[in-house]
């Protein structure tokens, strides 16, 4: 029998910080008004070079330093996110490439901000039935660019960061307990971006780049997503501490996601437990999606809030609608090691950058000395140069 458990754990955020009064000088609010409705003081904007993939590329590494695995050894990565720079290749291959992790399988997982607990399940299954020994578990968001600047229903609340765990196979009991992942579609309408195609382009019409009356971006209902939000968070956690065979009291710890101080607060009420077993850090970063649960469960680690032994429970809920419950088993002891403490991992990665360009040239090479793989191309371009000369 194996188990999975997390041994390591890591987060990025980009330096750029946005506060409330840099939003009051945007739309019509107010600093207090934020924070009152949501907790929230600050969030994180990437920067225009960063995107998710470099995000969720730092927080693996990190992650990956704490865990003292190189990026050789991973089998498997999944990126949960919400903004995926492209409908493919998916993130998941980016961070692939930027780690140089060469033996592993690669996909993005679209829960939206469910995704985390989502991957962190489905890679704990694939741990289990022994198909893998090692994965990185990611959520890696970079909302401010699908938020709409102008809505102050939405804007106040979502920013930017990464989070990323690392889970191993072991034949000691613990780790992931017990998980439940849900989805209710008939509440789409509720939390939403589309995607490319909901932009009827007529094809016939060659202007280019077309003229796009409305550009995508996330659209919500505030009220009603609390509403689902305070009850689908209570439950879960009930049924998920259960199914681990467990009770409320032995709970340590719980990492929700960071959407709101309110959702948090009444869902401690709910369930009459004291809001201080959930951790909170949304006034610090906001509501980041799939990131959330990740970035919060690092800052956990360094306000020494998990030990050894500590049950500890995530819950992640988001458009979908979708969400997710995991508990687990904290049984590691966070290294006395820091990211930056590690300075001389960063030549791996710079060699993994130096490997993939390589490829990408030794590809063209091939196809300019061998030309097309097909001997019917291979005509073609003959008689083409042919003709030429
Ligand atoms: N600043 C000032 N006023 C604002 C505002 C802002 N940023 N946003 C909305 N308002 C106004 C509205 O226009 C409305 O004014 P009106 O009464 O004159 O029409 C009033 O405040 C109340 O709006 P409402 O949308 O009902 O506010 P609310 O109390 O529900 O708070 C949210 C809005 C978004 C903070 C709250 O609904 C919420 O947190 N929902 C959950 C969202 C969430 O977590 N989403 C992510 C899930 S993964």
């Amino acid at each position: 029998m194996k188990y999975a458990h997390i041994v390591g754990w890591g987060s990025y955020l980009p330096e750029k910080k946005l506060t409330n009064h840099d939003i009051a000088h945007m739309v019509e609010t107010t600093d207090e008004w934020i924070y009152t409705r949501t907790g929230i003081r600050e969030r994180r904007i990437a920067a225009e070079k960063e995107t998710t993939a470099t995000l969720a590329f730092e927080a693996a590494a990190r992650a990956l330093a704490v865990a003292d695995i190189p990026p050789s050894q991973v089998d498997l990565i999944i990126v949960a996110t919400s903004t995926p720079e492209y409908v493919f290749p998916a993130t998941a291959v980016q961070v692939q490439d930027l780690l140089g992790a060469t033996k592993a399988g690669a996909f993005d997982l679209a829960a939206a901000c469910s995704g985390f607990v989502y991957g962190l399940d489905m890679a704990s299954q694939a741990i289990t039935t022994g198909s893998i020994e090692t994965a990185v578990v990611i959520g890696a968001e970079t909302l401010s660019r699908i938020v709409d600047w102008t809505d102050r229903g939405t804007c106040i609340l979502f920013g930017d960061g990464a989070g990323a765990v690392v889970l191993k196979g072991s034949s000691v009991p613990g780790g992931l307990l017990s998980s439940i992942l849900r989805a209710d579609g008939s509440g789409a309408d509720m939390l939403k971006m589309a995607s490319v195609y909901d932009s009827p382009l007529p094809m016939f019409d060659l202007d280019f780049p077309p003229e796009r009356e409305n550009p995508k971006r996330i659209e919500m209902n505030g009220r009603q997503v609390f509403r689902f939000a305070t009850r689908v968070v209570a439950e879960s956690i009930v049924k998920v501490v259960e199914d681990a065979g467990l009770t409320l009291d032995e709970v340590d710890l719980i990492v929700p996601h960071q959407a709101n101080m309110r959702i948090i607060e009444a869902t401690a009420k709910r369930l009459k437990i004291p809001v201080e077993k959930f951790f909170m850090n949304v006034d610090r970063v906001g509501n980041t999606s799939t990131a959330s649960i990740p970035l919060a469960l690092c800052d956990a680690s360094s306000a020494g809030r998990l030990h050894p032994d500590d049950n500890v429970v995530f819950v992640g809920f988001g458009g979908g609608l979708t969400w997710a419950a995991a508990a687990i088993k904290w049984d590691v002891t966070p290294p006395d090691v820091s990211f930056d403490e590690r300075d001389w991992q960063r030549a791996r990665y710079i060699w993994a950058r130096f490997r993939s360009r390589l490829r990408q040239a030794g590809r063209q090479l091939g196809a300019r000395l061998f030309g097309s793989p097909t001997p019917d191309a291979r005509m073609k371009d003959a008689r083409r140069d042919a003709e030429r000369k």
